[in-house]
C-alpha cells in the first residue's frame, strides 16, 4: 500500500459550508432536521446532492431504490471503484451529522482530489444510500441491503409506509425511481466516515473511532388485544387493559437487557393504543421493539426471554399477544485490512485514536456482506443522536474527512 500523502488535505470550511447548506432541507426551529427517506425535502437535498457532484466533475447515476452514485474514474477502469459515503434521509427529530457527515465528506474527498489535480488508480465512487434510518419505511438500511443481496429490489419496492404510500410511489413522487438494476454497480471496497452516535470518544478524548465491526439488530412488530370497555364503570379486577401489558413488558424488556448489561440494548420506541379516548379502557396497543447486542447468541437469548415475559404477561392479564421478528441484522465483523487503513490513515494523521464498535447500525454493515467495508467515527457532543440537538465539531468533521480522504488513496492506489 502506498503511504499516506501527508501534505493533503480537504477544505474543512468548505466541508462545514456544505453541512450547513443542506441543513435547510428540512431544517426544523430547533436546529435540527426532519428530512424522512423520499419525502419533498429528501428530494430537494438529492437534487443538491446530484448538482453538486455533476459540478464536481462526477458521472451520476441513481438505481431502481433510489440510491445515488456519483463516479470519479480512476487510471485503470478494470478495477472495481473503491466506494465510500453514507446517508442523507434523518430521523423526524434528526440532527445535521447522522449519515450527511459521511456523503458530504466523501463529496469534500472528491473536491479535494480535484482541487490537488490527483488521479487514483481504481475508480472512486461516492453513494447516497436510500432509506438508511428505517423510520418511515422498515427495514433500515435497505438499499443498500438490497444492492447487497439480502432482499429483492421487488419486495424492497412494496414495503409500505405508516400512510399506506410503498416505496415505490414514494420514488416516483420525487423522480428518483433510477434505471439502473440494484446491485449493479460492482463495489471493491465499501468506507464510511459518521458521527459515533455515542459517548466514547468524547469521553475519552479521542478524534477518530477505528470501527471494526457492528452489533447485531433484530426489530419486532407486537400487538396486544384484550378488550375495550367503559373506563367509569369496568372495576378494576375486570378489565383487560393491553396498555397495562405493554407497560409491563416495557418494563421486562428494562431488566432483560439489564441482565444482559453493559452490551444489550432494547427500546419500545413506537406505541400506539388503537382507538384512543380517554374514557375507554385501552382494548388494542400496537409497538415496536428494536433489540441490539454485539453477539449474535445473546441477541438470540434476549429475544426467547422477551417472548417468555410476553407470554407471561399476556396470560396473568388475559390478553392476546403476537410478536413478530421483521428484521434480524447478525453481528458483523469489518475486514481487518480496511480496518487497519483506516488506523494506518489515522495514525498518520497524528489524530488520536482507538477501536471501537458501532452500536449504530450502518449501510457498511450491510456492503460487509459483498466487499471489504471499514467505518471511521469522530465523536459527537454528549454522545447524542437522533435527535434535533445532536452536535459535531468542526475540528473532528474536518479530521474524520482527511482520515476519509487517506484511507480511500491508500485503497485506490493500493
Ligand atoms: C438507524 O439509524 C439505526 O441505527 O437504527
Ligand atoms: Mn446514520
Ligand atoms: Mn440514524
Ligand atoms: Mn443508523
Amino acid at each position: 500500500m502506498t503511504p499516506p500523502r501527508h501534505n493533503l488535505r480537504v477544505d474543512g470550511s468548505r466541508l462545514w459550508a456544505t453541512i450547513h447548506e443542506t441543513a435547510a432541507f428540512g431544517g426544523t426551529p430547533a436546529g435540527g432536521i426532519n428530512r424522512l427517506t423520499l419525502s419533498r425535502e429528501d428530494g430537494a437535498v438529492r437534487d443538491w446532492f446530484r448538482d453538486a457532484c455533476l459540478a464536481a466533475g462526477l458521472e451520476v447515476g441513481t438505481d431502481a431504490l433510489g440510491t445515488q452514485f456519483a463516479l470519479r474514474p480512476g487510471r485503470d477502469g478494470a478495477r472495481p471503484p473503491i466506494a465510500f459515503g453514507s446517508h442523507l434521509d434523518t430521523q423526524p427529530t434528526g440532527g445535521r451529522f447522522d449519515g450527511v457527515l459521511g456523503v458530504l465528506a466523501g463529496l469534500e474527498v472528491m473536491r479535494s482530489l480535484n482541487d490537488a489535480g490527483i488521479e487514483t488508480e481504481a475508480p472512486l465512487l461516492l453513494v447516497n444510500w436510500t432509506n438508511e434510518e428505517g423510520s418511515r419505511f422498515a427495514p433500515a438500511m435497505m438499499a443498500s441491503a438490497a444492492h447487497a443481496g439480502e432482499f429483492t429490489t421487488a419486495d424492497i419496492l412494496s414495503r409500505r409506509d405508516a400512510a399506506g404510500i410503498s416505496v415505490a410511489e414514494a420514488l416516483a413522487e420525487i423522480g428518483y425511481a433510477g434505471e439502473e438494476p440494484v446491485g449493479a454497480r460492482a463495489i471493491g471496497a465499501f468506507v464510511e466516515l459518521h458521527i459515533e452516535q455515542g459517548p466514547i470518544l468524547e469521553a475519552e478524548a479521542l478524534t477518530i473511532g477505528v470501527v471494526e465491526g457492528g452489533q447485531g439488530i433484530a426489530w419486532f412488530d407486537g400487538t396486544l388485544t384484550g378488550f375495550e370497555s367503559h373506563a367509569g364503570t369496568t372495576p378494576m379486577n375486570r378489565r383487560r387493559d393491553a396498555l397495562l401489558g405493554l407497560a409491563e413488558l416495557a418494563l421486562a424488556a428494562e431488566r432483560i437487557a439489564l441482565a444482559h448489561a453493559p452490551s444489550a440494548v432494547i427500546t419500545i420506541g413506537e406505541a400506539v393504543i388503537a382507538a384512543p379516548s380517554r374514557n375507554v379502557v385501552p382494548g388494542t396497543v400496537r409497538f415496536t421493539i428494536d433489540l441490539r447486542d454485539p453477539q449474535a447468541a445473546t441477541l438470540d437469548a434476549a429475544e426467547a426471554e422477551l417472548r417468555a415475559a410476553l407470554g407471561e404477561i399476556a396470560g396473568r392479564r388475559r390478553l392476546e399477544a403476537e410478536l413478530t421478528r421483521i428484521w434480524r441484522k447478525a453481528p458483523v465483523p469489518f475486514d481487518p485490512r480496511l480496518v487497519d487503513a483506516v488506523e494506518t490513515a489515522a495514525g498518520a494523521l497524528g489524530h488520536p485514536h482507538r477501536r471501537i464498535i458501532s452500536g449504530a447500525g450502518h449501510d457498511a454493515c450491510n456492503l460487509a456482506g459483498i466487499a471489504p467495508a471499514a467505518m471511521i467515527f469522530v465523536p459527537c457532543r454528549d454522545g447524542i443522536s437522533h435527535n434535533e440537538t445532536e452536535s459535531a465539531t468542526p475540528e473532528d468533521c474536518t479530521a474524520g474527512a482527511d482520515v476519509l480522504l487517506h484511507t480511500v488513496l491508500a485503497l485506490a492506489n493500493g
